[in-house]
């Protein structure tokens, strides 16, 4: 472990790959890069410190940059501990940036870090699955007034959120970056349709092609990862506790039937609910030989991988692969459970997660304009910035759109005109 006065990071030899993978990353990122153009000259975080626990990859350093370039002070640890790569945290250390991450942390090494954004003080909060502001308010509640809001990038993070104000319990505004139609499109449906299937190819080499996969929850991510495996040749298997979702997936084309049914007869099961214990025990026991499980929803408590320990025996077979043995049948489990698109391969593409993150400069933006402004609860950005996101997506990919004419905007606002 290399530590300096301010990082923590797996290996600063590794800084120069890192500076190459932002590199690429900035060159794809095209609408954050314009966002960053204007922070530089507008300077809309000026004396603004930001503290941020996102995965530590190469998109997240060029968000860091942009906040940077627009006048704000970061420090930055991971929200997973699998999924920092560490030569993106070397090369940020070496820029000078405060940086807290390496992959593979403990979970003492985990909190010790979130402390670390904590004792830096920060005015606004980014986090990725709400573990920063819940250390904030479970251990930290001094900290509070000097916080101006902070932001939330995925859907679990959103429903804990939701959850604190329910109860009374959150103290600062909190926007809920995910809940932009951008984000939604671009990270959860096309992001984690492909980088998911990408995980469980480099941890297994497994063909798609004529599988059973069953993937579980049908929301944003689960429409896009059921999408990807069917255009790649497998026969797609929807579960689901929402009588809409599952109508949807049924009117989709895909077989929809419960868990305990679906076990007995898939070859690849990816859960994608944000809920807890999705497959357990009892489906494991019901699976066939040879079957793969992957997880993409945000916490590695969607397959009962503790209660699977206690029964089976287990061993490593490749990176990001380990296999359990359970009444001589082999099941084979990518990741440790844990978000496979992060653990096994490299997160989104850096397309997605301009998007996603124009949505966390924006709302950080949003929340120094509207300091003092904002109550404690969770806020979705006005329709206006999420547009002007979509618009710099398009200018980012050279595509053009019509304006409405005056005519046709006066005949959408008007009501006499019929028949
Ligand atoms: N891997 C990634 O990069 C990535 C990206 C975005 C979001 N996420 C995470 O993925 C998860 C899902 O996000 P989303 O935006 O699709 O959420 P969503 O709320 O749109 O969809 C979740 C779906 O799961 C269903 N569900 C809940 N419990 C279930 C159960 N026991 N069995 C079957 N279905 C069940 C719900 O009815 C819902 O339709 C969240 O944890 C989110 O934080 C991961």
């Amino acid at each position: 472990m290399d530590k300096g006065t301010h990082y923590e990071v797996k290996d600063m030899k590794l800084a120069q790959q890192g500076m190459l993978n932002l590199e690429i990353a900035e060159s794809r990122m095209g609408a954050l890069m314009k966002i960053k153009q204007r922070f530089a000259k507008e300077k809309p975080l000026k004396g603004i410190k930001v503290g941020m626990a996102l995965h530590v990859t190469k998109e997240t350093g060029i968000l860091v940059r942009t906040l940077i370039a627009g006048g704000a002070e970061v420090a930055i640890t991971g929200c997973n501990p699998l999924s920092t790569q560490d030569d993106v945290a070397a090369a940020l250390a070496k820029e000078g940036i405060k940086v807290w991450a390496y992959k593979g942390e403990t979970k003492e090494d985990y909190y010790r870090y979130l402390k670390n954004i904590i004792a830096f003080r920060p005015h606004i909060t980014i986090d990725d699955g709400c573990d920063l502001v819940s250390e904030i308010h479970k251990n930290h509640p001094e900290l509070i007034k000097s916080i101006i809001g902070g932001c939330e990038e995925t859907t679990t993070g959103v429903v804990r959120l939701q959850a604190m104000h329910k109860d009374g319990a959150l103290k600062y505004p909190m926007i809920a970056v995910n809940n932009n139609k951008t984000k939604h499109l671009l990270d959860n449906y096309y992001g984690t349709g492909q980088s998911t299937l990408d995980g469980i190819l480099r941890a297994t080499n497994i063909l798609f092609a004529g599988k059973n996969v069953v993937v579980c929850g049908y929301g944003s991510c689960g429409k896009g990862v059921a999408q990807k495996a069917r255009g790649m040749g497998s026969h797609v298997i929807v579960t689901e506790v929402n009588a809409f979702a599952g109508l949807q997936a049924a009117m989709d084309g895909f077989s929809v039937m419960p868990i305990a049914q679906a076990s007995k007869v898939g070859d690849v099961f990816i859960t994608v609910t944000g809920n807890k214990n999705v497959i357990d025990i009892v489906h494991l026991k019901n699976m066939k030989d040879g079957a793969v499980l992957a997880n993409s929803g945000h916490f590695d408590a969607e397959i009962n991988l503790a209660a699977l320990k206690k029964v089976a025996k287990s061993r490593q077979v490749r990176p990001s692969l380990e296999e359990y043995t359970l009444n001589g049948k082999k099941l084979y489990v990518c990741g440790e459970g844990r978000l496979v698109n992060l653990a096994a391969a490299e997160g989104h593409p850096s397309e997605v997660m301009s998007t996603s993150f124009c949505g966390q400069a924006l709302a950080c933006e949003f929340v120094v304009k509207n300091k003092g402004k904002l109550q404690p609860e969770v806020i979705e950005l006005p329709a206006h910035i999420d547009d002007a996101i979509a618009k710099l997506q398009l200018d980012a990919m050279d595509i053009r759109i019509d304006d409405l004419t005056a005519e046709q905007k006066k005949y959408m606002e008007s009501w006499e005109e019929g028949t």
